[in-house]
């Protein structure tokens, strides 16, 4: 069993428990990466310890809480009663001055740092998982260190860098903790569709001369990036994310754009990407690719956690600590090291683990079968 705490009880947060609870009851599996992760299936996640500040979530029980405004991911499966009441967390900067009437803090007081480092010691929590607005980097800082103080791996999702900052990491190797990030890239999102296409026209020996990437949506994600003193790191993040797959990153900056670039309520969940490519090509002769990619959100991030929850716990199963890049770099946008494909970040992945013996089925990659001849 793997026991896991929820930081920010949000659209993702939705989706990711109600998935657990979906695979929970079927023997189907299409839609997962990987099927066993260090012998753990998907529904050996339990959800133990939840907090949120937000007035319209804390003292709900998670399987409420879920369904609370404004989240609006539909009610797929019928969840019980979890026994797991939200608990008031610490506001910082979690709430931006915009989002006052979304995630209207509630009346409670503020825990301490002591308190929710007994808080998750008392709830046996393996895993960490921060779902905080992007933008909240006080808090997530404030997290990271009770997680790693509590001796539980850090998942940070979100765009702030704590598994890439020497600093943070240090602490959770003092501390015996793990921490992957940052920042996670979506089983079909936009970054990873934009990677592997960068990939590709450098393997073809062709260049990137222009590319952006842009992002609508209609959840409070998207809301909460109207603000963009709030955007840097989510720039910075999803920029690299692609310029790192070229021979020369550097040289592709000025000329790549990759962020979010609209609010558009009635989307709600659903984020549609438009990414577009100038390319020279063959005696420098143009070519131009357009893209337009429409997925659920909220599913494509959870579909990466499904996977990430059980890393985590299979790598603190064999006593690894500290921030290791090989375990980030395929389901982060800004790892502590990119790779220069995903290919090579899943074969290193798959490298390792073989190593450590932890086993992790099945194997996505043709090259492994190859090397494994
Ligand atoms: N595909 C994806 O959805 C994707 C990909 C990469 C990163 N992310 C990031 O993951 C994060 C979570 O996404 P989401 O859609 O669930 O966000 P969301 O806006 O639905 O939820 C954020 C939650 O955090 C709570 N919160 C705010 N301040 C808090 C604090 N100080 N302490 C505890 N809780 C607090 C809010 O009340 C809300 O419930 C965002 O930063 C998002 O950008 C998402």
């Amino acid at each position: 069993m793997i026991r896991v705490g929820i930081i920010g009880v949000g659209n993702i947060a939705a989706m990711l428990v109600q998935a657990v609870e979906f695979y929970r009851r079927t023997e189907r599996t299409e839609g997962l990466i990987h099927h066993v992760i260090g012998g753990y299936r998907v529904d050996d996640i339990r959800f133990v310890y939840a907090v949120d500040v937000s007035k319209q979530k804390v003292g709900k029980d998670l399987a409420e809480a879920i369904f609370a405004k404004p989240n609006q991911v539909p009610k797929y499966v019928n969840i019980p009663k979890i026994g797991v009441v939200v608990r008031m967390g610490k506001v910082l900067d979690g709430v931006a001055e915009h989002m006052m009437e979304d995630f209207a803090p509630a009346n409670e007081p503020e825990p301490t740092e002591k308190d929710i480092i007994r808080e998750l010691e008392e709830a046996n929590v393996d895993v960490v998982i921060n779902l905080l607005p992007v933008g909240s980097a006080k808090a997530s800082r404030f997290y990271a260190e009770v997680a790693a103080k509590a001796g539980t791996a850090f998942v940070n999702c979100i765009p702030e860098f704590i598994a890439s900052n020497s600093h943070y990491v240090k602490i959770f190797e003092e501390n015996n903790g793990l921490v992957l990030g940052d920042d996670i890239k979506g089983q079909l999102g936009s970054t990873i569709v934009h990677r592997a296409l960068a990939s590709l026209v450098a393997m073809r020996g062709a260049e990137i001369v222009e590319s952006y990437q842009l992002n609508v949506g209609g959840n409070t994600d998207f809301k909460n990036m109207l603000d963009h003193s709030r955007l840097t790191s989510k720039k910075v993040s999803k920029t690299m994310a692609v310029a790192s797959t070229q021979p020369e990153p550097e040289k592709l900056l000025n000329s790549l754009f990759a962020g979010p670039s609209g609010y558009i309520p009635f989307l709600g969940n659903t984020k549609v990407s438009y990414i577009f490519m100038k390319i020279l090509g063959f005696m420098g002769l143009p070519v131009t690719i357009d893209l337009k990619l429409v997925v659920d959100d909220k599913a494509m991030a959870s579909a990466v956690l499904a996977d990430i929850i059980r890393l985590a716990k299979a790598l603190r199963d064999k006593g690894i600590k500290g921030a290791p890049d090989w375990a980030s770099a395929f389901y982060f946008k800004y790892p502590p090291k990119q790779a220069k494909s995903d290919e090579e970040a899943l074969l290193n992945l798959y490298m390792k683990l073989e190593e450590l013996g932890i086993e992790i089925e099945p194997h996505r990659l043709y090259l492994w079968h190859y090397i494994n001849r």
